[in-house]
């Protein structure tokens, strides 16, 4: 599984949103270190503040299945001509069960991507600024 193969798994994943507040849907796919992935999307509420981003959508739904360490992360906003990275929230509620180095690719619908990390995202966190990974 490639890094363009799983955006593209992200962007499927962008179609069940629940989004009809926003109408900005976001997909994500997670590549698990068994090889599997766990495909989630943004989940909205009537009460916003109740959202989940499709990020937390995944990571969750991979805990939840027993999958607890992951290889690759990316995220695809159809609803948008740029590259739509991680929030803050994402950022911090990712780098739980990551390492800085775990990739994160994210997409728009122009074709552009960025290649990132957990630790470009989120340097300097609190549960890896002791640790050399
Ligand atoms: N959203 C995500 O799912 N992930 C992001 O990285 C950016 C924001 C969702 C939350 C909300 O449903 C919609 O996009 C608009 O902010």
């Amino acid at each position: 599984m490639d890094s363009a193969e799983l955006l593209k798994l992200a962007t499927e994943a962008a179609d069940r949103s629940y989004s009809p507040y926003s109408k900005f849907r976001v997909g994500a796919a997670l590549l698990c270190d068994d090889g599997t992935v766990v495909c989630a999307a943004n989940v909205e509420n009537r009460s916003y503040g109740l959202t989940i981003c499709a990020e937390r959508s995944a990571m969750v739904s991979a805990i939840a299945q027993g999958k607890t360490r992951f290889k690759a992360l990316a995220i695809s906003c159809p609803d948008a001509d740029y590259p739509v990275s991680p929030c803050g929230a994402c950022r911090q509620f990712i780098s739980e069960f990551v390492e800085q180095s775990f990739p994160i690719r994210f997409g728009g619908s122009d074709g552009r991507v960025v290649d990132s990390t957990m630790g470009e995202l989120l340097p300097h966190d609190a549960l890896h600024e002791l640790s050399d990974k």
